[in-house]
């Protein structure tokens, strides 16, 4: 409410003319009545029309998982030219529109310009991916579902399937939880993700979210207690902020306040690499549902202190055959991870992204590489002004270790 009050007060300070999403060269722009402004129209795109209106060949598709999920990933390229697929997978809160929002300066868009193939998962209770064969978005049953269900279920098709497709390795890149997926998936298939990865490039990676500076930290211990009153609340997930990021969206003001209410005590801040430009359409398609499950199975990792499986209660004894769940246990993975962290980064702590690196066997360490930013924080990954430098160049290279095998 208090940002909605706030964002609407700056939204009154900026010349409005129409509902389109106004982009300006830089922040006075935004304030001048002949600013170097124009209409963006990504923010009311798909995330197939923003890869065709990068001149790009995208396919559709539609995975039906083993448990009955519609999973909507999206395949696009320029010219193909190199024989590795990439895979991004998006974190909590959002959707794979995360990787389309900074244009020319998107990972996604350089390695399509590079030759590559790239494809973009939407995991399940996102925007793109409400189906299922027989359950409706609405009900109840539809949300019975955590972090591991999108590892052992969604990952596993989009991976089976872009293997089955192309009969090469892929690259997986995940995002925030989208690295706790791979994860999950590769520690429990850990035979089967070997033949269908190359390697696992990891922005922002948190484990147990036990050594971060995130206020989730601390959210996640007391959430059984909140829990009730968010059911009773919100239901079944906690829905995107829609107004607030749509009047956040329209000025620099906006998205300041956004950034330090919202943002700062999850994730970090980093002022420095906002892109006056870009940021309108950064902040517009930011956002999608956070399931009530994946925070149940984040909480059980948080007050265990530990990586384990899902928690079923009474019931371990008849689906672990143990009384507490065992640990993903990530020395059991055999495809080589990279990670790729940043010091200002309150949810991807360098920490935290230690603690995971030391899990890995020393056959599958294949670079804990910290960004060059000292301020760099998560949203850096998606949205950094200098993003070419810092992260896509590095990653670039990492690539092509991966793809030779020369770790
Ligand atoms: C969907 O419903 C059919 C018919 O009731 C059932 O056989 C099938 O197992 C269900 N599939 C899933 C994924 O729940
Ligand atoms: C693909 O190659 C064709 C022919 O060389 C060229 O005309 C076109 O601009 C290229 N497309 C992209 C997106 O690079
Ligand atoms: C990205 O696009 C902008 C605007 O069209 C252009 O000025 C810039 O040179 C491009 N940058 C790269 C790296 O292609
Ligand atoms: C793995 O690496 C660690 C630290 O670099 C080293 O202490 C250990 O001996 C290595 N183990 C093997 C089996 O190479």
């Amino acid at each position: 409410m208090l940002l909605e009050i706030i964002s609407l007060l700056s939204f009154l300070l900026v010349r409005q003319n129409c509902n389109a999403i106004k982009c300006c060269a830089t922040v006075p722009d935004y304030y001048r009545a002949n600013g170097n402004c124009w209409d963006n129209p990504d923010a009311e795109s798909t995330q197939t029309e923003i890869l065709q209106r990068w001149g790009a060949k995208v396919d559709e598709h539609f995975l039906t998982t083993d448990d009955g999920y519609v999973i909507f990933m999206s395949t696009a390229s320029f010219n193909k030219t190199k024989s590795t697929p990439v895979v991004f997978g998006h974190g909590q809160h959002h959707n794979g529109d995360s990787f389309v929002t900074n244009y020319n300066k998107s990972l996604v868009y350089n390695l399509l310009q590079d030759g590559y193939e790239v494809s973009i998962i939407n995991y399940r209770g996102s925007k793109y991916s409400k189906g299922h064969v027989n359950l409706s978005y609405s009900d109840e049953a539809y949300w019975n579902f955590g972090f591991h269900e999108m590892a052992v279920y969604d990952l596993r098709k989009c991976l089976e399937f872009i293997y089955s497709r192309n009969k090469e390795k892929s690259i997986y890149i995940g995002y925030s939880l989208g690295t706790l997926i791979s994860f999950a998936y590769s520690s429990t298939f850990s035979e089967e993700a070997g033949e269908y990865l190359q390697g696992i490039i990891s922005f922002g990676p948190f484990a147990t979210l036990s050594r971060v500076r995130s206020l989730f930290n601390p959210g996640l211990v007391i959430w059984p207690a909140i829990r009730p009153f968010f059911k009773l609340v919100f239901g079944n997930y906690l829905p995107r902020a829609e107004a607030a990021l749509d009047i956040a969206s329209k000025s620099p003001l906006g998205w300041l306040f956004l950034e330090f209410i919202e943002r700062l005590p999850i994730i970090g801040i980093d002022l420095g690499q906002i892109d006056p430009s870009y940021k309108p359409v950064q902040v517009f398609l930011f956002e999608d549902k956070i399931p009530i499950g994946v925070l149940d199975q984040l909480s059980e990792l948080r007050r265990s202190g530990k990586l384990i499986q899902k928690d079923y209660g009474v019931k371990n004894m008849e689906v672990y055959g143990t009384p507490t769940p065992p640990v993903y246990d990530l020395s059991k993975i055999i495809v080589p991870n990279a990670l790729f962290v940043g010091k200002g980064d309150f949810l991807g702590d360098p920490n935290e992204a230690t603690f995971i690196y030391e899990q890995f066997t020393n056959e599958t360490q294949c670079g804990y590489v910290l960004i060059k930013l000292d301020g760099w924080y998560h949203g850096d990954f998606l949205w950094a002004k200098d993003g070419i430098e810092l992260l896509v160049k590095p990653v670039m290279e990492k690539i092509k270790q991966l793809e030779q095998n020369s770790c």
